[in-house]
């Protein structure tokens, strides 16, 4: 098979980076850009990589206009519910208009496959579980409106131009790949399990869950944990299947739930120490519980989530953040 050569947009992100490595050992040739905005040049591993800003449309253009790549992937974006519900219209500038930038660009330089970032958050509040990917699309932040404006953006541009899209919306990512140094860094981190790991590991003083009067078994938020390599290898998957399809749209999940008390004592396990969280208010756009049906995704893609076991998750991220307590160096 001919070395692919795809361009990774958001490669210096937690996601963005760990696709980076897989699709590296996988045997493309990787470009990444990123505007640091939230990523980390240590997370970068070799690859080519330059600095642009996606809000920038010339100089996207100009990229790929000087070069050519056989898929695009689209990891670029603001990805905080709450601040996308205080600050709507950073999210609706950095997740509309700067895709819409990229978008415009592969338009004109005839760029046609590209593999999307999606959410669950395009489904707002379950009306059934698990989340089949035809569940209505209501979604209850601004960040998941952002999300479902690009899925039907692409749609459009599948129609009137040709354009190939696979949209993965993913569930929570979770897990890294520390014997390469790769880990979850963001800044602030808003995830349970990093947060969870820092508490333990005495790195931070405080430790929060966020409202226990859901209607769920416990009264906490349940969440569908998808290993990050996971994800990795769907994206890559996907890209071969645009060759097939023109638009694909799959959720990337497991299929199973864990609530936050679950993966406090988790954590507690791992840690070998009994995790107290503090009990915080219900976080503003925070469904009770988002749970794939993933076997659209399973049976399209030929795939299986193999490295989504939580306790094994949760000893990376133990490892990683032990290695780096600091995060990355830059
Ligand atoms: N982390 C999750 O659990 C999760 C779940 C569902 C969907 N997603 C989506 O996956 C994608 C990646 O998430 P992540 O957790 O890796 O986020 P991240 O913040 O770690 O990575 C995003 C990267 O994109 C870069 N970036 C942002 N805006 C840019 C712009 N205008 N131009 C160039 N680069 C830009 C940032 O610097 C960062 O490196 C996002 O689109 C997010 O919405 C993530």
């Amino acid at each position: 098979m001919k070395e692919k050569r795809i361009l990774v947009i958001g490669g210096a992100g937690y996601i963005g980076s760990h696709f980076t490595y897989y699709a590296t050992g996988a045997g493309c040739h990787v470009t990444v850009v990123d505007n640091l905005s939230k990523g980390h040049l240590s997370a970068l591993r070799g690859n080519a990589f330059f600095r642009a800003d996606l809000n920038d449309p010339a100089v996207i253009l100009e990229h790929l206009s000087d070069n050519h790549y056989d898929g695009i992937f689209h990891f670029a974006a603001s990805c905080l519910v709450g601040e996308s519900m205080s600050d709507p219209a950073h999210y609706y500038q950095n997740n509309i208009l700067a895709p819409f930038n990229m978008l415009e660009a592969m338009r004109a330089t005839r760029h046609d496959k590209i593999v999307f970032s999606s959410s669950c958050a395009v489904y707002g509040a379950p009306r059934t579980l698990p989340l089949k990917e035809g569940h209505p699309k209501d979604p209850i932040s601004p960040y998941g409106r952002t999300k479902l404006a690009i899925e039907w953006m692409l749609e459009d541009y599948g129609r009137a131009y040709g354009i190939r899209s696979a949209s993965l919306r993913y569930f929570n990512a979770a897990g890294c790949e520390p014997s390469e140094g790769l880990g979850e860094d963001h800044r602030p981190e808003t995830h349970l399990i990093p947060n969870a790991v820092r508490y333990a590991l005495k790195l931070d003083d405080r430790f929060a869950i966020f409202g226990n009067d859901y209607p769920t078994p416990d009264g906490t938020c349940v969440r569908d944990y998808i290993h990050v390599m996971d994800l990795a290898e769907a994206h890559l998957i996907a890209l071969e299947k645009l060759a097939e399809a023109s638009l694909i749209r799959l959720n990337l999940g497991t299929g199973s739930g864990f609530s936050n008390l679950e993966i406090v004592q988790a954590v507690s396990r791992v840690a070998k120490m009994e995790l107290r969280p503090e009990i915080g208010p219900r976080r503003p756009g925070d469904p009770p519980e988002l749970v794939a049906d993933a076997s659209e995704s399973f049976d399209f893609l030929g795939w299986r989530p193999v490295r989504s076991q939580l306790d094994a998750i949760i000893s990376e991220v133990w490892k990683w953040i032990s290695d780096n307590p600091a995060g990355y160096p830059e």
